[in-house]
């Protein structure tokens, strides 16, 4: 099923679109903006990962820290599916697994809360030219994720696809607000769905939220 995906309630936009087609994003937009207000978290803070597939790294990050609250979400309603199936046989509590696009969901997260640390792991790698503009990682992405997250907030991103990385560092540098650190732990918690796929292969990089640029 195509999804349409709009990011700002801009009139321009919506009067090229088919009235029916808008009414229902903006649906879609009431029922996260409800679902996310009720999100608990007493430290006001939550770790996100983005395009979390059947969830095997976020649920397994939910029960390895019990006290923190993790959020994943993915565009593929049956891998969301998937997911909160695996999170209720866990009994996770801290856990939100959503069907919803990363920068719909930056936008409408409410201020009271903010990301820690956000994960993408293994994301669609667009490799021709012409699809990149599909790929997550996108200026205007970074700059929803910065605005969403606290200071000296964390990204980690985990690619078999080198020239992902690359292209996402380039970004990150041009941001001003992110910092690709030289150095880094990988904290090893399960491989995903895909890290199997590709037998392990991975390049990764760790970013932060550069606080003397704020
Ligand atoms: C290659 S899969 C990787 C899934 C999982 N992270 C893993 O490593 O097994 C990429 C996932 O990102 C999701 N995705 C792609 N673009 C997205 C977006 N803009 N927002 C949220 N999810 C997205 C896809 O639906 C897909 O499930």
């Amino acid at each position: 099923m195509t999804r349409l995906y709009l990011h700002s309630t801009d009139p321009e936009v919506a009067s090229k679109m088919k009235p029916e087609i808008y009414a229902k994003i903006l649906k879609r937009r009431e029922e996260l903006t409800a679902t996310l207000q009720q999100i608990e978290t007493d430290a006001h803070t939550i770790s996100l990962e983005i395009g979390c597939g059947h969830g095997h790294f976020l649920t397994a990050m939910a029960l390895k820290t019990p006290k923190e609250q993790f959020v994943g979400i993915d565009v593929n309603r049956g891998r969301i599916f998937k997911a909160r199936r695996k999170a209720e046989r866990l009994g996770l509590k801290n856990i939100h697994l959503l069907e919803c696009e990363s920068i719909e969901f930056l936008k409408l997260l409410p201020d009271k809360i903010r990301i820690k640390e956000t994960w993408i792991l293994y994301p669609d790698p667009w490799p021709k030219k012409r699809h990149f503009k599909n790929r997550i990682i996108q200026a205007p992405f970074l700059e929803a994720l910065a605005s969403a997250s606290i200071l000296k907030g964390k990204l980690f991103m985990r690619s078999d696809y080198d020239a992902y990385l690359e292209w996402s560092k380039e970004l990150l540098d041009q941001s001003g607000e992110w910092t690709v650190l030289p150095n880094f732990e990988w904290p090893e918690i399960t491989a995903t769905v895909f890290q199997e796929l590709t037998n392990n292969q991975h390049s990764s990089l760790v970013a932060e939220l550069n606080p003397l640029k704020e």
